[in-house]
């Protein structure tokens, strides 16, 4: 009966059906409402059968944490090496795991020979950079992070980058168009972060990316979604809270773009050594988070930057000053659940 069935409704009918138990996954939840779970990983990191593990039972994506930045893929002049991120790819193809681009221009992993160019090789250098490196992978990859962080942190503009600096604020456009001329089927996104909370600081910087947006859509700019990284903080000295998220989320909306969320976590940096207190916390951001975005009919995907405490960038970049490492991600150390857990599949749950 069930094969009739299959063979009625065709093949790839059968091989969306979830299997066994796939529903009580982030992804299998995440899935059940329309959505993709995803998470950033390394080659490095699927090296270790747990993490690999927990990377392909609960996500739908992965995206590359470092391996498509230009410092790795281009480090000398027209020498391009994709081993690394192809790497990834065959990964996700073997797991059935779709792959997000991530990131073609950025002010950070940048090779000192980009760094060094004056205005007109740089733009000869982006054109070459994103022709080669999307078109390497058209119509493979369903999106890009085209632009990264282009947002001042004062909310004041644009970013003073070299970008900035050498091109001129047309930069931006002119990414976006050399990005979907290599391949006109791929989401183009622009990422950004610090535009979740409630602050002073995160209205300045909205209004500045909802200006930015509404200029590249008057121009008729290529641009299909936009990704809020979601850097979240448990600050300790109250709830962290997302009051002013979904209306925000509705006037991206209006402006006919997707949202992704492309970088979740919740730095506990500040939050008491004990862990039931941090955990505890950590899981409340992430309740008052989803609660916030999840409704938003435009949202497509959610990225954790990582799945388990054990990979993630916060213990370099933002440690904690008594030492003990951080409990940002979805899963412990160890892969385990956690209260984070329980708060993300309780949210993804809710109808
Ligand atoms: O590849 C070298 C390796 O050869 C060397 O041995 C090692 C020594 O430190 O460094 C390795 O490079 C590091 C790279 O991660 C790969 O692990 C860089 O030093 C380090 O700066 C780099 O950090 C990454 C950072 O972006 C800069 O690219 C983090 O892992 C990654 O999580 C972080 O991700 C960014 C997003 O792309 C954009 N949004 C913010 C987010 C967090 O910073």
């Amino acid at each position: 009966m069930f094969l009739a069935v299959v063979g009625a409704l065709g093949w790839s009918v059968a091989r969306a059906l979830p299997p066994p138990g796939a529903s009580k996954t982030l992804q299998g939840l995440a899935a059940a409402r329309g959505l993709r779970w995803g998470t950033a990983v390394t080659n490095a990191q699927l090296q270790n059968p747990d993490l690999r593990r927990l990377v392909t039972s609960q996500s739908g994506l992965i995206v590359p944490e470092s391996e498509l930045k230009w410092d790795g893929v281009e480090a000398a002049p027209g020498r391009f090496d994709f081993s690394a991120p192809d790497r990834l790819l065959a990964f996700a193809r073997e797991h059935g795991l779709a792959m997000r681009g991530h990131t073609l221009l950025w002010h950070e992993q940048l090779p000192a020979w980009v760094r060094a160019l004056p205005a007109a090789e740089l733009d000869k250098a982006l054109a070459t950079y994103i022709g080669t490196v999307v078109g390497h992978y058209r119509g493979q990859l369903p999106s890009w992070d085209v632009v990264n962080e282009p947002i001042a942190d004062d909310g004041t503009g644009l970013r003073r980058t070299l970008w900035l600096e050498r091109l001129g604020p047309d930069y931006i456009a002119r990414a976006l168009t050399l990005a979907h001329q290599a391949d006109p089927k791929a989401a183009l996104v622009i990422n950004e972060y610090g535009l979740e909370g409630d602050d002073a600081k995160t209205a300045r910087k909205r209004q500045a990316f909802l200006k930015l947006l509404r200029q590249l859509r008057d121009r008729g700019v290529p641009l299909d979604a936009v990704g809020l990284q979601a850097h979240l903080y448990a600050n300790g000295s109250g709830p962290t809270t997302f009051r002013t998220l979904p209306a925000f989320l509705r006037e991206l909306a209006a402006l006919n773009l997707d949202i992704y969320v492309t970088e979740l976590d919740v730095n506990d940096r500040e939050l008491p050594a004990a862990i039931p207190e941090r955990d505890r916390d950590v899981a409340a951001v992430y309740s008052a988070f989803l609660a916030a975005v999840l409704p938003e009919p435009r949202l497509r995907l959610i990225t954790s930057w990582g799945l388990s405490d054990r990979t993630t960038w916060l213990n370099s970049f933002f440690p904690r000053a008594d030492g003990l490492p951080q409990r940002p991600l979805p899963f412990d150390e160890n892969s385990q659940a956690k209260p984070a857990t329980a708060a993300i599949m309780a949210a993804l749950s809710k109808p």
